[in-house]
């Protein structure tokens, strides 16, 4: 896990490494002051040297001006170590988030993901900095008094020491529940995040459904889980703190008690003992911040260890001896395909969760194949396994006679253009959304793609034109204007297969058959797989597979199938007979 670590720190380790001298510049700059102080009281004041004083307090004046100088270093620097840290990671992380196979994302909240892009690695970059800084100035805080205060009694000291196990014994005792109460805190804080990240997401539906009470309600139960957590945190919180000051109090009693007998019995003077009183606090600074240094590199700790899991997570990797698939003709076929959803390997045989059991189809090269049937019986499954969003439990899927598996995912993705269901538009102009995977596409491209798609019209009438942001998820625009920009999006990628998922099932009927013939025109010449609820657009198919749950049950032209008088009769019958 460390090595892993040190990839990130290596590219900066200047900046780190000037950091922690600083750090242990800041520590040793500290010690001087008591010893002066004690100088002063024993030899200065009795002789009343008040140039020595005056000089002393200069050199201290100077001392501190240094030590402006190195914090200013740490707390600039410092985090701009940090900082930078942060963004390699960050870069990392979003590039193997991007490589996720699409089924990660079936099963992982955004919330969740997002908390790891944001809050994980602000405080993996704050330990980075911070957690090395505090225990080089402690380390040497802790070491340099120790010696400093035996040199001027070793016996004193000692007692002194003697009081430390108790605090160490508290700080054990304590910190770790104050940590598992924070621990608790986060993963409360998490599903708050969760839970606002949904119901913004779907407002329109909690408003169209009168849900704001349950909405509400669903909230304040989290909210109130987390208040729960949050005040047992702090009670851990409190009397840590309160704890801590204890401890210094008690340290400075001790020293005054038996300092004091010291001094009584002349085994110290006064400077050594006003020396001791300042030792104490600057012995408790350092430990304090150990503790709470702890606690950074705990939470940091964890912080990657969630870094890691997710960067561990297999990113879709293209296969060994996978090639670029170039470009396809474009003869599709599944053989005897297989496909559940959720994780492979374990119930594989429970012909129950099979979305998809030992199919066999083939989509000739220029020909379009029609898939009609009923809800989840898997058609759009079928769309998704051809650009390998999911991979396949049997059987093979081939391109030209070639498995896609052989093929880099990104070139035979290359080769399909999809129109789905639900489109997706991505904040920015239009422009940009038509444009979106396609490189080099110039304006004119764009607007001829808009044009195809009978979209330019609307483009043109807005007062941005095609500068018009959409909005997020393209929420500005309606569902049937969104669709048809996802149709130009095909129309200028120009790929050789297409797939279209129910594509024109947002449009009313006048465009949608304006779109029909575009689409019709794109067709031309390409291998196309059409789903389609609506029988009229698909009738000039060159095959029609009725899918059912129970698989393909019929298949054959519109009007061999008509002929049959089975299933797709009755889609018919129902669809135009009325
Ligand atoms: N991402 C997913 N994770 C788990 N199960 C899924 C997922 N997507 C679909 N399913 C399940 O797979 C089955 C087939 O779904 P699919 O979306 O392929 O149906 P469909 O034929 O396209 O239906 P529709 O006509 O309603 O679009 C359904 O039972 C559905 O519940
Ligand atoms: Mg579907």
């Amino acid at each position: 896990m460390l090595k892993g670590f040190a990839k990130y720190i290596r590219p900066h380790r200047g900046l780190f490494f000037l950091d922690l001298f600083c750090a242990l510049l800041v520590g040793v700059a500290d010690e001087f002051m008591p010893m002066m102080v004690r100088q002063m009281i024993n030899t200065y004041v009795p002789d009343q040297n008040w140039q020595m004083m005056v000089r002393i307090c200069i050199a201290l004046a100077a001392i501190y001006l240094v030590k402006l100088g190195l914090n200013l270093i740490i707390n600039y620097w410092g985090h701009i170590f940090g900082i930078r840290l942060q963004a390699d990671m960050r870069r990392d992380l979003f590039a193997h988030i991007e490589t996720l196979p699409v089924s990660y994302f079936d099963t992982h909240k955004t919330g969740a993901i997002m908390s790891r892009i944001t809050n994980d690695l602000q405080e993996i970059s704050e330990m980075a900095h911070h957690g090395p800084e505090n225990i080089f100035t402690s380390a040497v805080m802790l070491v340099l008094s120790a010696i400093l205060l035996a040199r001027i009694n070793a016996e004193l000291t000692i007692i002194v020491y003697c009081t430390l196990p108790l605090a160490v014994l508290f700080v054990m005792l304590i910190r770790g529940r104050q940590l598992h109460a924070f621990e608790m805190n986060r993963i409360k804080i998490g599903e708050i995040n969760a839970d606002v990240e949904t119901s913004v997401a779907g407002i329109r539906v909690t408003k169209a459904y009168s849900g704001i009470d349950k909405e509400l309600k669903k909230f304040n139960h989290a909210n109130g889980e987390y208040q729960a957590s949050a005040s047992k945190a702090y009670k851990y919180l409190a009397l840590f703190n309160s704890g801590m000051i204890f401890f210094t109090d008690l340290m400075y009693v001790v020293v005054i008690i038996v300092g004091g007998m010291f001094f009584f019995q002349g085994k110290i003077n006064s400077g050594d003992f006003v020396a001791y009183l300042l030792y104490i606090s600057m012995f408790l600074t350092p430990i304090k911040k150990l503790v709470d240094t702890f606690e950074q590199i705990v939470q940091g700790a964890t912080g990657y260890k969630r870094f890691n899991e997710l960067m561990h997570v297999p990113g879709e990797q293209d296969d060994d001896g996978a090639s670029d698939a170039g470009c396809l003709a474009g003869d599709i076929a599944f053989n005897d395909v297989s496909f559940h959803y959720g994780e492979k390997g374990e119930d594989e045989d429970d012909e129950k969760e099979q979305v998809i059991s030992h199919l066999d189809l083939h989509i000739k090269k220029g020909e379009t194949v029609a898939l009609v049937g009923p809800s989840g019986g898997g058609k759009s499954t079928i769309c998704n396994l051809i650009p390998r969003f999911y991979e396949i439990d049997g059987g093979s899927i081939t391109i030209d006679g070639r498995d896609i598996r052989t093929m880099t995912r990104e070139s035979l993705r290359r080769n399909i253009g999809i129109v789905a269901q639900d489109v997706f538009l991505f904040n920015g102009t239009i422009a940009e959304n038509i444009a979106y995977g396609t490189d080099h596409a110039g304006m004119n491209d764009v607007i001829l793609a808009a044009k195809k798609a009978k979209i330019h019209d609307y483009i043109v009438s807005l007062p941005n034109g095609y500068e018009t942001n959409v909005g997020e998820r393209g929420l500005r625009l309606s569902g049937g204007q969104r669709q048809r920009i996802s149709i130009a999006r095909v129309f200028l990628k120009n790929p050789q297969i297409l797939i279209l998922d129910e594509a024109t099932s947002a449009l009313d009927n006048a465009t949608e058959m304006q779109i029909q013939t575009s689409l019709d025109e794109l067709s031309e010449g390409r291998t196309v797989l059409v789903v389609a609820h609506r029988l009229s657009t698909i009738r000039n198919a060159n095959e029609i597979a009725v899918l059912t749950s129970q698989g393909i049950q019929e298949r054959g032209t519109s009007q061999q199938l008509l002929e049959q008088k089975g299933i797709y009769w009755h889609l018919y019958q129902y669809q135009f007979a009325k």
